[in-house]
Protein backbone atom coordinates (compact mmCIF):
# COMPACT_ATOMS: atom_id res chain seq x y z
CA UNK A 1 0.00 0.00 0.00
CA UNK A 2 1.27 3.29 -0.58
CA UNK A 3 2.44 5.32 1.76
CA UNK A 4 -0.71 8.55 2.82
CA UNK A 5 0.34 11.73 2.99
CA UNK A 6 -2.12 14.28 4.85
CA UNK A 7 -2.05 17.93 3.80
CA UNK A 8 -4.26 20.58 5.70
CA UNK A 9 -3.93 23.97 7.12
CA UNK A 10 -4.60 22.74 10.89
CA UNK A 11 -2.51 19.86 12.30
CA UNK A 12 -3.51 17.65 14.99
CA UNK A 13 -0.46 17.52 16.69
CA UNK A 14 -1.01 15.29 19.75
CA UNK A 15 -0.68 17.45 22.86
CA UNK A 16 -3.41 16.85 24.85
CA UNK A 17 -5.04 19.80 24.53
CA UNK A 18 -8.65 20.88 23.82
CA UNK A 19 -9.25 21.91 20.15
CA UNK A 20 -12.04 22.72 18.57
CA UNK A 21 -12.97 22.23 14.45
CA UNK A 22 -14.02 19.12 12.91
CA UNK A 23 -11.27 19.24 10.61
CA UNK A 24 -9.23 17.97 13.13
CA UNK A 25 -11.55 15.04 14.54
CA UNK A 26 -11.92 13.68 11.59
CA UNK A 27 -8.64 13.16 9.87
CA UNK A 28 -7.07 12.27 13.78
CA UNK A 29 -8.34 8.32 13.66
CA UNK A 30 -8.13 7.23 9.60
CA UNK A 31 -4.55 8.48 9.78
CA UNK A 32 -3.95 6.61 13.20
CA UNK A 33 -4.96 3.57 11.78
CA UNK A 34 -2.79 3.74 8.20
CA UNK A 35 0.09 6.10 9.54
CA UNK A 36 1.74 8.26 7.01
CA UNK A 37 2.38 12.25 7.08
CA UNK A 38 0.38 15.02 8.14
CA UNK A 39 1.84 17.97 6.87
CA UNK A 40 0.26 21.47 7.64
CA UNK A 41 0.87 24.86 9.75
CA UNK A 42 2.44 24.83 13.01
CA UNK A 43 -0.09 27.25 14.28
CA UNK A 44 2.68 29.71 15.19
CA UNK A 45 3.05 33.00 13.45
CA UNK A 46 6.98 33.19 12.76
CA UNK A 47 9.27 36.38 11.90
CA UNK A 48 11.14 35.29 9.03
CA UNK A 49 11.28 32.37 7.26
CA UNK A 50 13.68 29.68 8.58
CA UNK A 51 12.42 27.20 6.37
CA UNK A 52 12.49 24.29 8.56
CA UNK A 53 9.56 22.13 9.25
CA UNK A 54 9.43 20.16 12.43
CA UNK A 55 8.39 16.83 12.65
CA UNK A 56 6.58 14.82 15.90
CA UNK A 57 6.56 11.75 15.44
CA UNK A 58 3.87 9.77 17.16
CA UNK A 59 1.97 6.48 16.64
CA UNK A 60 3.03 5.28 12.59
CA UNK A 61 2.48 9.60 11.58
CA UNK A 62 4.86 11.78 11.37
CA UNK A 63 3.52 15.81 11.96
CA UNK A 64 5.62 17.86 9.76
CA UNK A 65 4.21 21.66 10.09
CA UNK A 66 5.78 24.53 8.97
CA UNK A 67 5.40 28.71 10.91
CA UNK A 68 3.61 30.93 8.81
CA UNK A 69 5.08 34.72 8.58
CA UNK A 70 3.03 37.42 9.94
CA UNK A 71 2.30 38.37 6.39
CA UNK A 72 0.80 35.19 5.30
CA UNK A 73 -1.01 34.52 8.97
CA UNK A 74 -2.95 37.91 7.44
CA UNK A 75 -3.30 37.55 4.07
CA UNK A 76 -4.04 33.58 3.39
CA UNK A 77 -5.64 32.54 7.00
CA UNK A 78 -7.34 35.94 8.23
CA UNK A 79 -7.56 37.15 4.50
CA UNK A 80 -8.58 35.05 1.68
CA UNK A 81 -8.91 32.19 3.45
CA UNK A 82 -11.37 33.51 6.24
CA UNK A 83 -12.42 36.41 4.84
CA UNK A 84 -13.40 35.43 1.33
CA UNK A 85 -13.71 31.44 0.61
CA UNK A 86 -15.26 30.59 4.09
CA UNK A 87 -17.97 33.53 3.79
CA UNK A 88 -18.70 32.47 0.15
CA UNK A 89 -18.76 28.84 0.41
CA UNK A 90 -20.90 29.40 3.18
CA UNK A 91 -23.42 31.24 1.10
CA UNK A 92 -22.85 34.40 2.83
CA UNK A 93 -21.16 36.59 -0.41
CA UNK A 94 -22.94 39.82 1.69
CA UNK A 95 -20.08 39.30 4.26
CA UNK A 96 -16.74 38.50 2.13
CA UNK A 97 -14.08 40.68 1.79
CA UNK A 98 -12.03 40.46 -0.98
CA UNK A 99 -8.37 42.74 -1.40
CA UNK A 100 -5.80 41.63 -4.69
CA UNK A 101 -3.23 41.48 -1.82
CA UNK A 102 -5.37 38.78 0.24
CA UNK A 103 -5.58 36.71 -2.63
CA UNK A 104 -1.56 36.81 -3.39
CA UNK A 105 -0.81 35.99 -0.35
CA UNK A 106 -3.34 32.95 -0.75
CA UNK A 107 -1.28 31.60 -3.41
CA UNK A 108 2.19 32.58 -1.93
CA UNK A 109 1.41 30.02 1.17
CA UNK A 110 -0.52 27.41 -1.13
CA UNK A 111 3.56 27.80 -3.36
CA UNK A 112 5.32 27.54 0.22
CA UNK A 113 2.89 24.46 1.09
CA UNK A 114 4.04 22.88 -1.89
CA UNK A 115 8.13 24.00 -1.83
CA UNK A 116 7.85 22.64 1.97
CA UNK A 117 5.89 19.49 0.96
CA UNK A 118 8.19 18.39 -1.89
CA UNK A 119 11.35 17.66 0.72
CA UNK A 120 9.11 14.90 1.97
CA UNK A 121 6.97 13.43 -1.02
CA UNK A 122 7.86 10.26 -2.81
CA UNK A 123 6.70 9.77 -6.10
CA UNK A 124 4.18 6.56 -4.92
CA UNK A 125 3.00 8.41 -2.20
CA UNK A 126 -0.99 9.09 -1.88
CA UNK A 127 -1.83 12.74 -1.31
CA UNK A 128 -5.24 14.04 0.24
CA UNK A 129 -5.30 17.33 0.35
CA UNK A 130 -7.98 18.92 2.74
CA UNK A 131 -10.36 22.02 3.15
CA UNK A 132 -10.71 25.40 1.26
CA UNK A 133 -7.02 26.42 2.28
CA UNK A 134 -5.80 24.15 0.09
CA UNK A 135 -7.66 24.33 -3.39
CA UNK A 136 -4.49 25.04 -5.53
CA UNK A 137 -2.36 22.79 -4.03
CA UNK A 138 -2.64 20.19 -6.59
CA UNK A 139 -1.82 22.53 -9.81
CA UNK A 140 1.34 23.80 -7.88
CA UNK A 141 2.55 20.32 -7.51
CA UNK A 142 1.26 19.50 -11.61
CA UNK A 143 3.43 22.64 -12.50
CA UNK A 144 6.33 21.09 -10.70
CA UNK A 145 6.41 18.02 -12.16
CA UNK A 146 4.80 15.57 -9.57
CA UNK A 147 2.32 12.51 -10.91
CA UNK A 148 1.45 10.83 -7.52
CA UNK A 149 -2.48 10.65 -6.88
CA UNK A 150 -3.73 13.62 -5.21
CA UNK A 151 -7.14 13.57 -3.76
CA UNK A 152 -9.10 16.59 -2.23
CA UNK A 153 -12.08 16.70 0.48
CA UNK A 154 -14.34 20.06 1.24
CA UNK A 155 -15.49 19.70 4.96
CA UNK A 156 -17.82 23.18 4.22
CA UNK A 157 -20.98 23.52 1.68
CA UNK A 158 -20.14 23.90 -1.58
CA UNK A 159 -22.86 26.40 -2.72
CA UNK A 160 -24.43 26.75 -6.32
CA UNK A 161 -22.80 28.21 -9.82
CA UNK A 162 -24.86 31.48 -8.81
CA UNK A 163 -22.79 31.89 -5.71
CA UNK A 164 -19.75 30.39 -6.25
CA UNK A 165 -19.45 32.92 -9.78
CA UNK A 166 -19.89 35.77 -7.06
CA UNK A 167 -16.03 34.82 -6.07
CA UNK A 168 -13.79 37.23 -7.08
CA UNK A 169 -11.20 35.32 -9.38
CA UNK A 170 -13.55 32.18 -9.50
CA UNK A 171 -12.24 31.40 -12.94
CA UNK A 172 -8.65 30.45 -11.69
CA UNK A 173 -9.69 29.20 -8.51
CA UNK A 174 -12.39 26.74 -8.78
CA UNK A 175 -11.16 25.18 -11.99
CA UNK A 176 -8.01 24.42 -9.89
CA UNK A 177 -9.74 21.63 -8.46
CA UNK A 178 -9.70 20.10 -11.86
CA UNK A 179 -5.87 19.19 -10.88
CA UNK A 180 -7.06 16.26 -8.64
CA UNK A 181 -8.42 12.95 -9.50
CA UNK A 182 -10.90 12.55 -7.07
CA UNK A 183 -12.74 15.91 -5.46
CA UNK A 184 -14.76 14.65 -2.66
CA UNK A 185 -18.11 16.52 -0.87
CA UNK A 186 -20.12 16.10 2.21
CA UNK A 187 -23.35 15.36 0.16
CA UNK A 188 -24.95 15.56 -3.28
CA UNK A 189 -26.00 19.09 -2.93
CA UNK A 190 -22.72 20.11 -2.31
CA UNK A 191 -21.04 17.87 -5.84
CA UNK A 192 -24.11 18.50 -7.55
CA UNK A 193 -22.88 22.48 -7.46
CA UNK A 194 -19.60 21.67 -8.27
CA UNK A 195 -20.66 19.65 -11.45
CA UNK A 196 -23.00 22.73 -12.21
CA UNK A 197 -20.21 24.96 -12.38
CA UNK A 198 -17.83 22.72 -13.99
CA UNK A 199 -20.56 21.75 -16.97
CA UNK A 200 -22.17 25.41 -17.35
CA UNK A 201 -19.24 28.14 -16.03
CA UNK A 202 -16.44 25.88 -17.23
CA UNK A 203 -18.37 24.34 -20.05
CA UNK A 204 -16.62 20.94 -19.50
CA UNK A 205 -17.42 17.66 -21.08
CA UNK A 206 -18.97 14.95 -18.49
CA UNK A 207 -16.43 11.84 -18.72
CA UNK A 208 -18.92 8.76 -17.13
CA UNK A 209 -20.83 9.31 -14.33
CA UNK A 210 -18.30 10.76 -12.00
CA UNK A 211 -16.21 13.24 -14.17
CA UNK A 212 -15.29 15.75 -16.40
CA UNK A 213 -12.18 15.99 -18.99
CA UNK A 214 -10.03 18.95 -17.93
CA UNK A 215 -6.59 19.41 -20.42
CA UNK A 216 -5.93 16.16 -20.84
CA UNK A 217 -6.75 14.69 -17.56
CA UNK A 218 -10.21 13.56 -15.55
CA UNK A 219 -11.27 14.89 -12.33
CA UNK A 220 -13.42 12.70 -10.66
CA UNK A 221 -16.21 13.93 -7.63
CA UNK A 222 -17.38 12.03 -5.00
CA UNK A 223 -19.73 12.08 -2.19
CA UNK A 224 -17.97 11.07 0.99
CA UNK A 225 -20.39 12.72 4.44
CA UNK A 226 -18.12 12.72 7.02
CA UNK A 227 -18.54 10.28 10.16
CA UNK A 228 -17.27 10.23 13.65
CA UNK A 229 -16.49 6.79 15.10
CA UNK A 230 -19.64 6.05 16.56
CA UNK A 231 -19.21 3.17 18.92
CA UNK A 232 -16.37 4.43 20.44
CA UNK A 233 -17.88 7.67 21.04
CA UNK A 234 -21.02 5.80 22.69
CA UNK A 235 -17.87 4.02 24.81
CA UNK A 236 -16.54 7.66 26.13
CA UNK A 237 -20.32 9.34 26.64
CA UNK A 238 -20.77 5.94 28.94
CA UNK A 239 -17.47 6.16 30.45
CA UNK A 240 -17.40 10.24 30.77
CA UNK A 241 -20.91 10.25 32.57
CA UNK A 242 -19.84 9.40 35.92
CA UNK A 243 -16.82 11.73 35.84
CA UNK A 244 -15.87 14.52 38.30
CA UNK A 245 -16.76 17.04 35.57
CA UNK A 246 -19.73 15.72 34.66
CA UNK A 247 -20.90 15.02 38.32
CA UNK A 248 -20.24 18.78 38.96
CA UNK A 249 -22.10 20.00 36.74
CA UNK A 250 -25.34 17.68 37.33
CA UNK A 251 -24.61 18.67 40.97
CA UNK A 252 -25.60 22.21 39.37
CA UNK A 253 -28.08 21.89 38.03
CA UNK A 254 -30.85 20.81 40.59
CA UNK A 255 -33.11 18.21 38.82
CA UNK A 256 -33.24 20.63 35.67
CA UNK A 257 -33.77 19.69 31.73
CA UNK A 258 -29.95 20.31 30.23
CA UNK A 259 -30.55 21.99 27.33
CA UNK A 260 -27.22 22.09 25.16
CA UNK A 261 -25.05 23.67 22.06
CA UNK A 262 -21.34 23.53 20.79
CA UNK A 263 -20.41 25.20 18.49
CA UNK A 264 -16.94 27.50 17.57
CA UNK A 265 -18.07 31.16 17.66
CA UNK A 266 -19.04 31.09 14.37
CA UNK A 267 -21.38 33.07 12.33
CA UNK A 268 -22.66 29.83 9.93
CA UNK A 269 -23.44 28.49 13.36
CA UNK A 270 -26.45 30.51 13.84
CA UNK A 271 -26.14 31.17 17.16
CA UNK A 272 -27.71 34.21 17.94
CA UNK A 273 -30.75 33.17 15.81
CA UNK A 274 -30.72 30.39 18.35
CA UNK A 275 -30.69 32.18 21.35
CA UNK A 276 -33.84 34.40 20.06
CA UNK A 277 -35.53 30.90 19.53
CA UNK A 278 -34.78 29.84 23.26
CA UNK A 279 -35.78 33.16 23.96
CA UNK A 280 -39.16 32.86 22.31
CA UNK A 281 -39.48 29.34 24.12
CA UNK A 282 -39.04 31.04 27.25
CA UNK A 283 -41.61 32.97 26.30
CA UNK A 284 -44.20 31.31 24.66
CA UNK A 285 -43.74 27.77 27.07
CA UNK A 286 -43.52 30.00 30.34
CA UNK A 287 -44.41 26.43 32.13
CA UNK A 288 -40.51 25.89 31.61
CA UNK A 289 -39.52 28.47 32.89
CA UNK A 290 -37.52 27.41 36.13
CA UNK A 291 -37.17 23.94 34.78
CA UNK A 292 -34.69 24.32 32.09
CA UNK A 293 -30.91 25.56 31.55
CA UNK A 294 -29.38 26.12 28.17
CA UNK A 295 -25.78 25.10 28.40
CA UNK A 296 -23.84 26.96 25.14
CA UNK A 297 -20.43 26.13 25.31
CA UNK A 298 -18.41 28.18 22.91
CA UNK A 299 -14.90 28.29 21.83
CA UNK A 300 -13.55 31.57 20.38
CA UNK A 301 -12.29 31.18 16.91
CA UNK A 302 -10.56 33.32 14.03
CA UNK A 303 -10.41 36.31 16.76
CA UNK A 304 -8.91 38.72 14.27
CA UNK A 305 -11.32 38.70 12.62
CA UNK A 306 -13.93 41.49 12.87
CA UNK A 307 -17.02 39.76 11.77
CA UNK A 308 -15.68 36.72 14.45
CA UNK A 309 -15.65 39.67 16.93
CA UNK A 310 -19.03 41.23 15.96
CA UNK A 311 -20.91 37.88 16.59
CA UNK A 312 -19.16 37.48 20.21
CA UNK A 313 -20.14 40.79 20.71
CA UNK A 314 -23.80 40.18 19.71
CA UNK A 315 -24.08 36.80 21.56
CA UNK A 316 -22.78 38.08 24.70
CA UNK A 317 -25.16 40.86 24.32
CA UNK A 318 -27.79 38.30 23.64
CA UNK A 319 -26.69 36.40 27.12
CA UNK A 320 -27.08 39.26 28.69
CA UNK A 321 -30.51 40.25 27.89
CA UNK A 322 -32.01 36.62 28.17
CA UNK A 323 -30.72 36.42 31.75
CA UNK A 324 -31.24 39.89 32.54
CA UNK A 325 -34.96 39.34 31.21
CA UNK A 326 -35.91 35.74 32.29
CA UNK A 327 -33.43 34.62 34.96
CA UNK A 328 -34.42 34.41 38.48
CA UNK A 329 -32.37 34.67 42.04
CA UNK A 330 -32.28 31.16 41.94
CA UNK A 331 -32.30 30.54 38.05
CA UNK A 332 -30.28 31.28 35.03
CA UNK A 333 -32.18 30.17 31.92
CA UNK A 334 -28.60 30.31 30.06
CA UNK A 335 -25.17 29.31 30.59
CA UNK A 336 -22.58 30.76 27.90
CA UNK A 337 -19.16 29.41 28.06
CA UNK A 338 -16.22 30.22 25.80
CA UNK A 339 -13.79 27.64 26.86
CA UNK A 340 -12.98 24.77 24.71
CA UNK A 341 -13.71 21.52 26.06
CA UNK A 342 -12.83 18.14 26.36
CA UNK A 343 -14.20 15.70 23.91
CA UNK A 344 -14.70 13.46 26.84
CA UNK A 345 -16.50 16.60 28.91
CA UNK A 346 -18.29 16.71 25.70
CA UNK A 347 -19.13 13.37 25.90
CA UNK A 348 -20.38 13.50 29.06
CA UNK A 349 -22.86 16.43 29.03
CA UNK A 350 -24.27 15.50 25.45
CA UNK A 351 -25.29 12.06 27.17
CA UNK A 352 -26.54 13.83 30.10
CA UNK A 353 -28.36 16.97 27.84
CA UNK A 354 -32.29 15.89 27.20
CA UNK A 355 -31.99 18.27 24.38
CA UNK A 356 -28.88 18.59 21.51
CA UNK A 357 -29.60 21.81 19.82
CA UNK A 358 -27.59 21.95 16.63
CA UNK A 359 -29.03 25.37 14.47
CA UNK A 360 -26.22 26.19 12.19
CA UNK A 361 -27.15 29.02 9.55
CA UNK A 362 -24.96 26.61 6.99
CA UNK A 363 -22.70 23.37 7.65
CA UNK A 364 -20.33 21.24 5.46
CA UNK A 365 -21.53 18.18 7.97
CA UNK A 366 -21.52 19.30 11.82
CA UNK A 367 -20.00 16.61 13.66
CA UNK A 368 -21.04 17.95 16.97
CA UNK A 369 -24.90 16.50 15.88
CA UNK A 370 -23.39 12.98 15.18
CA UNK A 371 -21.54 12.91 18.59
CA UNK A 372 -24.48 14.17 20.48
CA UNK A 373 -26.38 11.18 18.51
CA UNK A 374 -23.74 8.77 19.49
CA UNK A 375 -23.37 9.93 23.31
CA UNK A 376 -27.13 8.70 24.03
CA UNK A 377 -28.37 6.09 26.05
CA UNK A 378 -30.54 3.91 24.16
CA UNK A 379 -32.72 3.04 26.90
CA UNK A 380 -34.05 7.40 27.89
CA UNK A 381 -32.00 9.17 24.90
CA UNK A 382 -32.40 12.89 24.29
CA UNK A 383 -33.63 14.68 21.64
CA UNK A 384 -31.90 16.62 18.87
CA UNK A 385 -32.71 19.48 17.28
CA UNK A 386 -30.82 19.75 14.01
CA UNK A 387 -31.08 22.15 11.59
CA UNK A 388 -32.30 21.35 7.91
CA UNK A 389 -28.98 23.40 6.65
CA UNK A 390 -26.75 20.82 8.11
CA UNK A 391 -25.19 18.32 6.09
CA UNK A 392 -25.62 16.37 8.82
CA UNK A 393 -29.56 16.44 8.14
CA UNK A 394 -29.43 14.19 5.42
CA UNK A 395 -28.50 11.38 7.34
CA UNK A 396 -29.61 12.52 10.73
CA UNK A 397 -33.27 12.87 9.59
CA UNK A 398 -34.79 11.35 12.34
CA UNK A 399 -33.59 14.82 14.64
CA UNK A 400 -36.55 16.83 14.68
CA UNK A 401 -35.29 19.17 11.61
CA UNK A 402 -35.49 22.70 11.67
CA UNK A 403 -35.15 26.41 9.84
CA UNK A 404 -32.75 27.99 12.10
CA UNK A 405 -34.12 31.15 10.59
CA UNK A 406 -37.71 30.51 12.19
CA UNK A 407 -36.70 31.17 15.49
CA UNK A 408 -40.55 30.35 16.90
CA UNK A 409 -40.37 27.08 14.74
CA UNK A 410 -37.06 26.28 16.65
CA UNK A 411 -39.21 27.33 19.61
CA UNK A 412 -41.80 24.98 19.32
CA UNK A 413 -39.21 22.51 18.68
CA UNK A 414 -37.41 22.65 21.79
CA UNK A 415 -40.79 22.43 23.25
CA UNK A 416 -41.77 19.08 21.58
CA UNK A 417 -38.17 17.48 22.57
CA UNK A 418 -38.94 18.38 25.87
CA UNK A 419 -41.91 16.76 26.11
CA UNK A 420 -41.27 14.29 24.00
CA UNK A 421 -42.80 10.57 24.92
CA UNK A 422 -40.41 7.86 25.28
CA UNK A 423 -41.48 5.87 22.85
CA UNK A 424 -41.09 8.57 20.18
CA UNK A 425 -37.58 9.31 21.39
CA UNK A 426 -36.43 5.80 21.44
CA UNK A 427 -37.74 5.16 17.78
CA UNK A 428 -35.76 8.17 16.79
CA UNK A 429 -32.71 7.76 18.37
CA UNK A 430 -32.37 4.12 16.78
CA UNK A 431 -32.95 5.53 13.20
CA UNK A 432 -30.35 7.94 14.03
CA UNK A 433 -27.95 5.60 15.52
CA UNK A 434 -28.19 3.39 12.71
CA UNK A 435 -27.42 5.98 9.77
CA UNK A 436 -24.43 6.67 11.86
CA UNK A 437 -23.13 3.05 12.37
CA UNK A 438 -23.75 3.02 8.49
CA UNK A 439 -21.16 5.79 7.57
CA UNK A 440 -18.63 6.26 10.69
CA UNK A 441 -15.36 7.91 10.47
CA UNK A 442 -13.12 4.72 9.31
CA UNK A 443 -15.60 4.01 6.70
CA UNK A 444 -15.24 7.27 5.65
CA UNK A 445 -11.93 7.29 5.24
CA UNK A 446 -11.47 4.13 3.64
CA UNK A 447 -14.03 4.58 1.02
CA UNK A 448 -12.53 8.24 -0.39
CA UNK A 449 -8.79 6.51 -0.22
CA UNK A 450 -10.25 3.26 -2.19
CA UNK A 451 -12.14 5.80 -4.70
CA UNK A 452 -8.91 7.66 -5.44
CA UNK A 453 -6.57 4.57 -5.75
CA UNK A 454 -9.05 2.85 -7.92
CA UNK A 455 -8.47 5.30 -10.05
CA UNK A 456 -5.10 4.63 -12.78
CA UNK A 457 -2.77 7.80 -12.44
CA UNK A 458 -4.47 11.02 -14.56
CA UNK A 459 -1.51 11.33 -16.91
CA UNK A 460 -2.28 8.41 -18.31
CA UNK A 461 -5.98 8.35 -18.48
CA UNK A 462 -6.94 9.66 -22.02
CA UNK A 463 -9.89 10.78 -23.68
N1 LIG B 1 -15.05 20.36 19.93
C1 LIG B 1 -14.20 20.10 20.98
N2 LIG B 1 -14.19 20.97 22.03
C2 LIG B 1 -14.98 22.06 22.09
C3 LIG B 1 -15.87 22.32 21.01
C4 LIG B 1 -15.87 21.45 19.94
O1 LIG B 1 -13.48 19.09 20.96
O2 LIG B 1 -14.92 22.79 23.08
C5 LIG B 1 -15.10 19.42 18.80
C6 LIG B 1 -16.46 18.78 18.63
O3 LIG B 1 -16.59 17.69 19.51
C7 LIG B 1 -16.45 18.38 17.16
C8 LIG B 1 -15.61 19.48 16.52
O4 LIG B 1 -14.89 20.12 17.57
O5 LIG B 1 -15.83 17.15 16.96
C9 LIG B 1 -16.46 20.52 15.80
O6 LIG B 1 -16.82 20.00 14.57
P1 LIG B 1 -18.09 20.50 13.76
O7 LIG B 1 -18.15 19.73 12.51
O8 LIG B 1 -19.30 20.41 14.62
O9 LIG B 1 -17.86 22.06 13.50
P2 LIG B 1 -16.59 22.90 12.94
O10 LIG B 1 -16.00 23.55 14.14
O11 LIG B 1 -15.68 21.94 12.28
O12 LIG B 1 -17.17 23.92 12.02
C1 LIG C 1 -13.82 23.98 10.16
C2 LIG C 1 -12.98 23.96 8.89
C3 LIG C 1 -11.58 23.46 9.21
C4 LIG C 1 -10.96 24.26 10.34
C5 LIG C 1 -11.89 24.28 11.56
C6 LIG C 1 -11.37 25.15 12.71
O1 LIG C 1 -13.97 22.69 10.60
O2 LIG C 1 -13.61 23.12 7.94
O3 LIG C 1 -10.76 23.56 8.06
O4 LIG C 1 -9.71 23.73 10.71
O5 LIG C 1 -13.17 24.77 11.17
O6 LIG C 1 -11.04 26.43 12.24
P1 LIG C 1 -9.56 27.03 12.31
O7 LIG C 1 -9.61 28.30 11.55
O8 LIG C 1 -9.30 27.22 13.78
O9 LIG C 1 -8.63 26.01 11.73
Amino acid sequence: MSRLVVVSNRVGIPDGSARAGGLEVSIRPALKKRGGIWFGWSGKVAEERTGAAKTVEHDKVSYITIDLLKGDYEEFYNGFANRVLWPILHYRLDLAEFTRRDLGGYFRVNQYFVENLERVLRPDDVIWVHDYHLMPLAQILRERGHKNRIGFFLHIPCPPPEILTGLPNHERLIPALCHYDLVGFQTENDANNFSRYLANEVGLRRAGDDGFYYEDRVVHIGIFPVGVETEAFTRLARRAISTQFVSDVMASMSDRALIIGVDRLDYSKGIPERLNAYERFLANFPDWRGLVTYLQITPRSRTDIREYADIGRLVGETVGRINGTFGEASWTPLRYINKAHSRSSLAGLYRYARVGLVTPLRDGMNLVAKEFIAAQDPDDPGVLVLSRFAGAARECSAALLVNPYDSEGVAIAINRALGMPLEERRMRHQANYAALTRNDLTQWAERFLGRLEEHVPAETETR
